[in-house]
C-alpha cells in the first residue's frame, strides 16, 4: 500500500496531530494560492479533530475566511438528521468558526440522489472554476476507512469504483439499503493531500489487509493520488495488527 503512514499512541494524540496536519495543509495552501479548498470526511472518527480545529488549539491557526468546506460524502438525509455528515461538522466545527457561510458547500443529502450528485458536481465545477473536462483539485481530502475498506461512500462492488468521468456520484449501498452521494476516485486522486483517519481496534483487521494486502481488492486501495500525497493518520490500536510500526 502507498502513502506514508504515521502512528500515534493514543486516539487523543491522533486527534491533536491531525487537527495539526490539517491546519498546516490549509495555511499552506492560503499562502500559496489565497484560498484552500477541503473536503470533509464524515462518520464519527474525525468529530473529535473538527471539535479541536474549532477549538483554535490547533497550531498554525486557520485562515478561515479563505477556506472553503465540501463533504467527500453524504448520506441521503435531511441536514439536521442525525446521520448527516453535514450536520456533524457543522456543529463539532463549522459553528465555532468564522468561515463564510458561502463557503460551506454541502451535499443536498435531502433531495433525489441523482440530483443532489449532479447539483454537487455542478457546485464544484462553479467554485473551482474548472470546465467540463477538468477536474477540480482540493488541498486537502479527508478521509476514513469503513470496515469493510469503503473511503468516502466508495464500496466495494459498487459502480461508483468505475466511475472516471462524473466527479459526483450516486451510489445505493446495498448492506445499507440507502442511497449515499460521494466524490469519485479521479477527484479524490487528483487532491495535493489526502489524509486518512483511523482509530481503534475495531479497524486493525481492515487496516492491516488494506496496508498488507498485495490485491486491490478494497477500495481503499485504490487512493493514489497522481499528483499528491497520501497520509495515513492511525493510532497505536488500530495499527496494532500492523507487525513494526513507530508512533510518529
Ligand atoms: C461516512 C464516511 C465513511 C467513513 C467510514 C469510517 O459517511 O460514513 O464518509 O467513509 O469515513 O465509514 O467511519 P467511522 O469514522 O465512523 O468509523
Amino acid at each position: 500500500m502507498n502513502g506514508q503512514l504515521s502512528v500515534f499512541p493514543t486516539p487523543d494524540d491522533l486527534t491533536r496531530g491531525s487537527a495539526g496536519q490539517i491546519a498546516s495543509v490549509l495555511s499552506e495552501a492560503v499562502s500559496s494560492r489565497a484560498c484552500a479548498m477541503m473536503a470533509l470526511s464524515g462518520g464519527m472518527t474525525p468529530r473529535g479533530v473538527y471539535a479541536a480545529l474549532a477549538s483554535h488549539s490547533s497550531q498554525p491557526i486557520v485562515p478561515w475566511m479563505d477556506v472553503h468546506v465540501f463533504w467527500g460524502d453524504e448520506r441521503c438525509v435531511l441536514p439536521d438528521h442525525l446521520d448527516s455528515n453535514f450536520r456533524m461538522a457543522n456543529e463539532a466545527l463549522l459553528q465555532h468558526v468564522p468561515i463564510p457561510s458561502t463557503s460551506i458547500h454541502r451535499i443536498q443529502g435531502e433531495i433525489e440522489p441523482v440530483q443532489a450528485a449532479i447539483a454537487y458536481e455542478k457546485e464544484l465545477r462553479q467554485t473551482f472554476r474548472v470546465g467540463p473536462a477538468a477536474v477540480p483539485r482540493f488541498d486537502l481530502v479527508l478521509l476514513g476507512l469503513g470496515s469493510d475498506g469503503h473511503i468516502a461512500s466508495l464500496f466495494p462492488g459498487t459502480p461508483a469504483l468505475n466511475e472516471h468521468q462524473r466527479l459526483v456520484t450516486e451510489v445505493f449501498v446495498q448492506k445499507l439499503n440507502a442511497f449515499r452521494v460521494t466524490l469519485t476516485l479521479p477527484v479524490i486522486n487528483y487532491a495535493r493531500h489526502v489524509l486518512v483517519l483511523v482509530s481503534g481496534e475495531s479497524k486493525a483487521a481492515i487496516l492491516a489487509d488494506v496496508f498488507l494486502g498485495s490485491a486491490k481488492v478494497y477500495p481503499a486501495q485504490l487512493i493514489e493520488p497522481s499528483a499528491g500525497d497520501l497520509h495515513w493518520l492511525v493510532d497505536q490500536d488500530a495499527a496494532s495488527r500492523l507487525g513494526k510500526v513507530r508512533p510518529s
